[in-house]
């Protein structure tokens, strides 16, 4: 039967971990659970295109639109990614298909767009199958399901399908959790940390040295790959404690703990690497400072590159904002104010 061509479109936001998966085994599955906040304002969104083909090649057929115009390495990433997920959807061999995405944030601006690329995708291929298949699973089902999908394009990917925060991996405290796949989870948490801020504040915007599938694999030959492991679970269940209590200096003490242990890892790795930026070292030790003498709940956390986030509750945007605005910003080139968001929309076209 001939499928009338269509398409199928998400917005789908990054996110920020603050316990970081870093280390991975078997097919993309984490060597510790993770937890992320959902952003808001840094996401893509894509647009997935398919026409029956008229030719008997069973080989994937991809056009590639990044920002409107094609793109030959972003096309030979996905076009491998599709590829290894035909068991899963077997039925993309039976289309053309074209991918046009673009990101809310320039490109290059030293933000990951994995994360947010590739759960836009794997919603567009998910909801592709619903349309085909029209299979009554209910939204969660749906969710988990993107989720697996995403995690195999890439393992952070899995934890922006859902609004506010998300876990991903198997651990003791949270029965519901998978490696497959992340859950959502903000209502087992405080309220404070429901509308938290995350400002992205970029220092450099060049692309980074050691991309993060090198980095999850240096782990491999990491010495401390197994201590790392073993604390990362431990604070996996001390956050959510604090998560679950609303206790801020538990959270940033994690948190920071964290942001710094990922980069100790790299440091540490077989072949030594280093991401971070002379002004990173400043924003932190600024912060840090400004932290001891006012008082205030505000703290960083770093992703794999030298970009700072920094984390606040709403009750002190103001307060916050202005010493971002007043003390921070000499040290990097553009910020973005980003905060917790409500997850992925699908787009009408
Ligand atoms: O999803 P990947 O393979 O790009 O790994 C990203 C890992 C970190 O961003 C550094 C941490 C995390 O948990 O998101």
């Amino acid at each position: 039967t001939k499928i009338e061509p269509g398409s199928v479109s998400w917005r789908s936001p990054s996110n920020i971990a603050l316990i970081k998966y870093w280390g991975k085994h078997g097919r993309q599955l984490p060597q510790n659970p993770s937890f992320s906040f959902t952003l808001d304002q840094a996401f893509s969104e894509t647009t997935l295109e398919y026409t029956t083909k008229t030719g008997a090649d069973q080989g994937i057929a991809l056009e590639f639109l990044f920002e409107g115009k094609e793109n030959d390495a972003f096309r030979e990433k996905v076009k491998k990614y599709l590829e290894s997920i035909t068991d899963i959807f077997p039925f993309l061999r039976q289309f053309n298909l074209k991918i046009r995405s673009s990101n809310s944030f320039p490109h290059s601006a030293g933000i990951a767009s994995s994360a947010s690329g590739m759960s836009a995708l794997a919603l567009c291929l998910c909801s592709l199958e619903y349309e085909l298949f029209g299979t009554l699973e209910d939204d969660l089902a749906f969710r988990k399901k993107a989720s697996y999908v995403a995690r195999l394009g890439s393992g952070s990917a899995c934890r922006s399908i859902y609004a506010k925060a998300a876990i991903w991996g198997d651990n003791p405290e949270v029965e519901a959790a998978s490696d497959l796949y992340a859950i959502p989870y903000w209502e087992e948490i405080d309220p404070v940390f429901h509308s938290f801020h995350d400002d992205i504040l970029i220092v450099n915007k060049s692309e980074k040295k050691v991309s993060s599938r090198a980095g999850h694999g240096l782990m491999e030959g990491n010495v401390y790959a197994e201590d790392r492991y073993r604390q990362a679970r431990q604070r996996f269940r001390q956050l959510i404690g604090a998560l679950k209590k609303g206790d801020l200096e538990t959270f940033g003490r994690i948190t920071e703990g964290e942001a710094l242990t990922l980069h100790a890892m790299m440091m540490a790795s077989p072949t030594p690497y280093l991401l971070l930026h002379p002004n990173t070292i400043n924003i932190i030790q600024r912060l840090q400072d400004y932290r001891a003498t006012s008082g205030q709940p505000i703290y960083f956390t770093l992703d794999a590159g030298p970009n700072p986030h920094i984390l606040y509750p709403d009750s002190i945007a103001r307060e916050a904002q202005q010493f971002i605005r007043g003390e921070l910003s000499e040290f990097c080139v553009d910020w973005i104010e980003d905060q917790v968001g409500e997850g992925p929309l699908q787009l009408e076209e």
